[in-house]
């Protein structure tokens, strides 16, 4: 298993660019089940779970060309052959799921393995099946399976979200997308992924009113067709070089970011004593005085994402002060922390909340990830600490997270990856 090797210490300066966004290129794949025509993705990241997606839609029949010589171009088309997603892909990544509405919409019948509980909390799917259910869908779960069927089309029905979930909202939009009549999701996420999705699919042919909103109304339409779509710059790769450069006492520029993702982010950063600057197509990120502890708790979106949990976190642990992090959307996201603590960080948890004192500085040790996220807050903890940290089972890293050593030392990290 690779390693990261990082001696700390140094600012970073220079420029960052900031990539597809993960989380809107899994569900815009998954959308390409709901035509047979061509589906162009641009902007696509890298990434390990990209290639987990590109796999599973092969399983499913659909053709997976990479159109760009850099592999950022995807273009997606073809008849369904089978509408089962194995236990042996969907285990690698949860957001299989994802499939389950556009396979169950376009061709009535699906099987999906269920994820099953994670690193980071048990993640059940039941908002996902019960608004298929409202939907018209037989859902029937035996041997580890997601057996859902439909006589006809999906049916259009009103769906009240009882919480946020982002992957539910996703799921329902594209089964409602091709389901006959007038479906409703009220309390739906509003991640800009969705956003995306839905312009994607409104490219696609598909009726959508209230995008950016959290009450989304979905014409169904009996065919979607063909379309070309870009994908948004991703705001959790964003917020997580605005803590590597804020933590180093460096400046970095984040090229193609938007401020306007960042949602809480770039307020409580602000807040924090680190400078924001809006330029064209950049984001200037710098830190000319010190950190201040501010408290910081995860909502969806816009509120802070739980996705930045982690990296900011890291960014407290060297702040003047205490600052109180407190994680509500999932029930396990602390693992970083007794990692942090090895490094020299006070993080003390009580229960959702964890109280993160500052420390003068971290210093460097071998450690181990968990989670994507986490990973990556190791990253920029052995980044600012004295002497050398050894990130252990870096593959968590690759799901999310492009060429990270490069784009480091590119900006001055003595960073190396390591095969091991
Ligand atoms: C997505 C993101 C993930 C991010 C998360 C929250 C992708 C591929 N992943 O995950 O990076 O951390 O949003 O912003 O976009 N829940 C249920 N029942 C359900 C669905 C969700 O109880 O049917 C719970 C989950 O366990 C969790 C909370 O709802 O506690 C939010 O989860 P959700 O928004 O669905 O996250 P994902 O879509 O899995």
């Amino acid at each position: 298993m690779d390693r990261i090797r990082i001696r700390g210490g140094r600012p970073l300066e220079g420029d960052i660019v900031i990539g597809g966004a993960k989380n809107a290129a899994l569900p815009l794949m998954a959308a390409g089940l709901l035509t047979e025509e061509r589906l162009e993705l641009g902007n696509v990241p890298q990434l390990a779970d990209i290639h987990t997606m590109a796999e599973l839609l092969a399983q499913h029949g659909i053709a997976v060309e990479r159109a760009a010589p850099d592999g950022r171009v995807l273009r997606l088309g073809g008849a369904i052959g089978s509408t089962e997603a194995p236990y042996d892909i969907v285990r690698k990544m949860r957001a299989s799921v994802l499939v389950l509405g556009p396979l169950l919409a376009r061709c009535g019948e699906a099987r999906v393995s269920l994820p099953g509980g994670c690193a980071i909390g048990t993640r059940p799917v039941d908002l996902h099946l019960r608004g298929l259910e409202q939907m018209g869908a037989e859902i029937r779960l035996d041997g580890g399976y997601i057996h859902a069927a439909v006589r006809g089309r999906l049916r259009g029905a009103a769906i009240v979200f009882p919480f946020v979930s982002v992957g539910a909202t996703e799921n329902l939009l594209m089964a409602a997308a091709l389901a006959d009549g007038q479906t409703v999701l009220v309390n739906a996420a509003r991640e800009p992924e969705i956003g995306d999705l839905a312009a994607c699919l409104v490219a696609m042919g598909a009726r959508i009113e209230g995008i950016g909103t959290d009450r989304l109304a979905i014409e169904g339409v009996a065919r979607l067709h063909g379309a070309r779509h870009a994908i948004v710059p991703d705001r959790i790769e964003t917020g997580t070089y605005a803590c590597a450069a804020a933590i180093t006492g460096g400046q970095v520029r984040l090229m193609g970011a938007r401020v306007e993702h960042l949602g809480a982010v770039a307020r409580t950063l602000r807040e924090a004593g680190v400078e924001i600057e809006e330029q064209p197509d950049a984001l200037l990120v710098r830190r000319r005085n010190g950190l201040r502890g501010v408290d910081a708790m995860t909502e969806p979106y816009p509120g802070f994402p739980t996705d930045m949990q982690a990296q900011y976190m890291v960014l407290m642990s060297v702040a003047e002060g205490a600052a109180m992090v407190t994680e509500t959307i999932f029930e396990n996201r602390f693992m970083h922390v007794p990692e942090l603590n090895r490094m020299g960080a006070r993080i003390n948890v009580h229960g959702a909340s964890a109280i993160v004192r500052g420390v003068p500085a971290l210093s460097g040790a071998p450690v181990m990830a968990t989670d994507l996220r986490a990973s990556v807050s190791l990253v920029l903890a052995g980044l600012a600490a004295r002497g050398e940290t050894v990130v252990n089972r870096v593959y968590h890293l690759d799901r999310g997270y492009e060429a990270v050593e490069q784009k480091l030392a590119a900006c001055g990290a003595e960073i190396e990856r390591e095969a091991g």
